[in-house]
């Protein structure tokens, strides 16, 4: 069977990859933020998943205002690199389990969760930093050593979905790959955040304090970090500190008592907190 081992936080902060991409990992400014991962790349390597199931949200680079899918799963057999800004990454195109992406979208939504089902699609930084931080570089003729399953999360246009309803779909999904018949290993990734305001009279707001509170309420109170508002997540962590409830879709997909094996928290990494966890499943 199907077993969905670890679930893994990251921020996808896109001047990460450019860090990555340009050989800066050393300076001064990057090095605290990647000695953070070199413990996860090794965790990764010894844990190896076959499959990361990846929920991130795309920055209007495969979606613009004329498309706003609020759960979009990847359905495609691969995902081409895109982006805004700095242009699409040279990393590997993305590739993906196929069976297990048509059995998840059956199994999901069947469980009466409506996603949109994406036949065609380019991933943005949202989904290759947290892949590169945590397999290392790779080059584009390199591939990614595993298999990925996206989801593409809405949290650019309002309205969002809520940290409750990321929760929700996370035990549906968690039921899904729990009844898929061949043996897997499963790594769950909850990405974007932490506290970061790119716009407007709050740009730059980073609030350490609720950031740190957040991972606690995560790994060991699930049930009270479910229950976060966008009210308090615009309001303590700054406009785009909502793509935090993706972080909640993989949760929920995990059981209830979970391990923390690894926790990095870092500021700053271009205008956000960088925060990140590994946690374990007992089942
Ligand atoms: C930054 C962070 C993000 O999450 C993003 O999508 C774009 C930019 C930043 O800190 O610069
Ligand atoms: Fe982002």
């Amino acid at each position: 069977m199907a077993r969905i081992t670890a679930g893994i936080a990251s921020s996808h902060v896109p001047a990460i990859g450019v860090a990555m991409d340009t050989g800066l990992t050393d300076q001064p400014y990057w090095k605290p933020v990647f000695d953070g991962y070199e413990y996860s790349r090794k965790w990764t390597a010894e844990n190896k998943p076959d499959v990361v199931f990846l929920v991130y949200n795309d920055h209007c680079t495969a979606f613009d205002a004329s498309v706003i899918p609020t759960f979009a799963l990847g359905a495609a057999a691969e995902f081409k690199p895109a982006d805004e800004g700095w242009g699409p990454r040279p990393v590997p195109v993305v590739k993906n389990h196929q069976k297990l992406a048509s059995h998840i979208a059956q199994t999901v939504i069947l469980d009466e969760f409506d996603l949109t089902i994406m036949n065609e699609m380019e991933v943005d930084h949202g989904l290759t930093v947290p892949l590169s931080l945590m397999f290392g570089d790779r080059s584009p003729d390199d591939d990614w050593g595993v298999q990925v399953v996206p989801l593409a999360v809405n949290v650019v246009q309002y309205p969002a979905p809520t940290a409750n309803r990321c929760y929700m779909l996370g035990q549906a999904i968690r039921r899904a790959i729990d009844s898929y018949p061949e043996d897997l290993n499963v790594h769950i990734y909850g990405t974007g955040g932490m506290s970061h305001q790119l716009q407007a009279e709050r740009a730059g707001l980073i609030n350490a304090d609720w950031d740190l509170a957040f991972m606690d309420k995560l790994v060991n109170d699930p049930e009270a970090a479910r229950r976060i508002s966008h009210l308090e997540f615009l309001r303590e962590t700054g406009s785009e500190g909502i793509e935090m409830v993706m972080w909640l879709v993989m949760r929920g997909a995990l059981d209830h008592n979970v391990t923390e094996v690894h926790r990095h928290y870092h500021v700053p990494a271009s205008n956000t907190a960088v925060g990140h966890l590994i946690l374990e499943n007992h089942t």
